[in-house]
């Protein structure tokens, strides 16, 4: 038996014609002698009316909302029907039928989460799932046309790439170990024999604080090239966040109209991005009102002041080299500063963090020995800089903010299927 996408009914070339669907029902609604039955789809939702005294009534009278059907019918087009077609019901059987669904209208944010594994089936989710799906494929394929290898990093490791505070540790056998934070350290290694390389991948950070954009799990966009600089990330960031950009405001029409976010506001994100320092970002901060010192890292407060100003994506660079990583490298005629960028967007304030890596074997550990790491768990680090050296630079970015971010989200949370955070790990 062949079934029909629900899209392709709506689509009205099924039109006269008699189709079968399957699917689940979405809303259900009575009169004295009509039953109107919304069937969903991973497609669309159509409506299908019953007739009294036809063979499907009794099935339509007995099913409940959420109860999985597969049904047969003639498609014709109907004005008054969502989506201008509907479905002149024959034949109704019910797969599943579900018990009383407990999602019903007006429900809060944090019941829905409660129930993530049902709320899922949302159109609202089911949009955003969508979406989420041809960002991860659009960022591939633009890695790939650059001609980046992926590579799968390990997410057990030994030694930490973003400081103590948020590592999560782990039994290993007899021995602790950590779950990742970043796959930068292990790119690094890749780009001696790859050059280019990038990895879609699970981050972990044992976030103790709640915002709306601090997953404990998150996937993260990670690259790395050799040969290339501070700037040249600058410009491949730029170019793929806005190839992402443009491919969802392509592909995703009929999620977005969902999610009521407007497509062409999308189209419209363009590199270049705008560029200031860190030096210059304090003194516009300052002229906001803003009291932080130089020397001071930006909180949320102070990044999406920035944004809002720039009214779109801006690039920060050259921080103080105190509030960056040990791996960054500094400015040869100002060794104070970091060559480090974040990508600073509205709403969500920092989407990405980049920057070149200290590529000299010596200036490497003096940089653990400041910072106060073992020199043993990165010795394996140092030899990248021991067996031909090369300047080289990278970023990661947050699918779930950069996802937050396009699509007007309140909260990261709602980006990912199943949201890991300090106290959500369930369902
Ligand atoms: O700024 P971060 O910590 O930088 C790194 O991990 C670098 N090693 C990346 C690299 O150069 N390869 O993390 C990078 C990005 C952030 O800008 C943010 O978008 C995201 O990862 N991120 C988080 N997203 C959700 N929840 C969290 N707890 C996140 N922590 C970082
Ligand atoms: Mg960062």
């Amino acid at each position: 038996m062949v079934f029909t996408p629900i899209e392709d009914v709506l689509d009205g070339r099924q039109k006269g014609e008699s189709v079968d669907i399957r699917g689940w029902v979405y809303r259900k609604r009575e009169s004295k002698d009509n039953i109107f039955l919304v069937i969903r789809d991973a497609t669309g939702v159509i409506q299908c009316t019953v007739k009294k005294g036809s063979s499907a009534w009794d099935g339509a009278k007995k099913v409940t909302i959420e109860s999985s059907v597969a049904l047969s019918g003639t498609a014709k087009s109907d004005r008054r029907a969502p989506g201008g077609f509907e479905i002149s019901t024959k034949q109704l059987k019910i797969i599943g039928l579900a018990e009383i669904f407990p999602i019903t209208k007006d429900q809060s944010k944090e019941f829905l989460r409660d129930v993530r594994h049902l709320w899922l089936r949302s159109r609202k989710m089911g949009a955003i799932m969508k979406v989420r799906s041809e960002v991860l494929k659009s960022t591939h394929e633009f890695f790939r046309k650059r001609r980046f290898v992926e590579v799968s990093p390990p997410m057990f490791i030994s030694s930490a790439c973003e400081g103590g505070a948020t590592l999560f540790e782990l039994k290993y056998f007899d021995r602790d170990l950590y779950l990742t934070q970043s796959a930068q350290l292990h790119l690094e290694a890749l780009i001696y024999s790859s050059e280019k390389v990038y990895c879609v991948a699970p981050s972990f950070r044992a976030e103790k604080s709640r915002t709306i954009r601090h997953l404990t799990e998150y996937w993260h966009v990670e690259a790395e090239q050799a040969f290339a600089t501070i700037e040249d990330m600058m410009c491949l960031e730029e170019d793929l966040v806005s190839y992402v950009c443009h491919c969802v405001s392509k592909q995703c029409q009929k999620e977005l109209e969902i999610l009521k976010v407007n497509a062409e506001e999308l189209a419209k994100i363009e590199a270049p991005f705008e560029r200031i320092t860190y030096q210059k970002a304090v003194e516009r901060l300052h002229k906001k009102g803003f009291k932080l010192r130089w020397g001071e890292d930006f909180g949320f407060n102070e990044e999406r002041a920035l944004a809002d100003e720039f009214g779109g994506p801006v690039f920060v660079y050259a921080y103080p080299k105190q509030i960056k990583a040990f791996y960054c490298k500094t400015y040869r005629d100002n060794p104070k500063l970091a060559m480090s960028v974040d990508l600073i967007v509205p709403r969500i304030g920092e989407l990405t963090t980049g920057g070149a890596r200290v590529d000299d074997k010596e200036e490497l550990i003096e940089k653990l020995e400041e910072f106060g790491l073992k020199r043993d768990d990165y010795e394996w680090y140092i030899d990248l800089r021991r067996y031909g050296t090369v300047p080289h630079a990278g970023f990661g970015l947050g699918v779930e903010r950069l996802l937050a971010w396009i699509l007007h989200l309140e909260n990261v949370m709602d980006t990912i299927p199943f949201p890991r955070t300090l106290r959500r790990f369930y369902p």
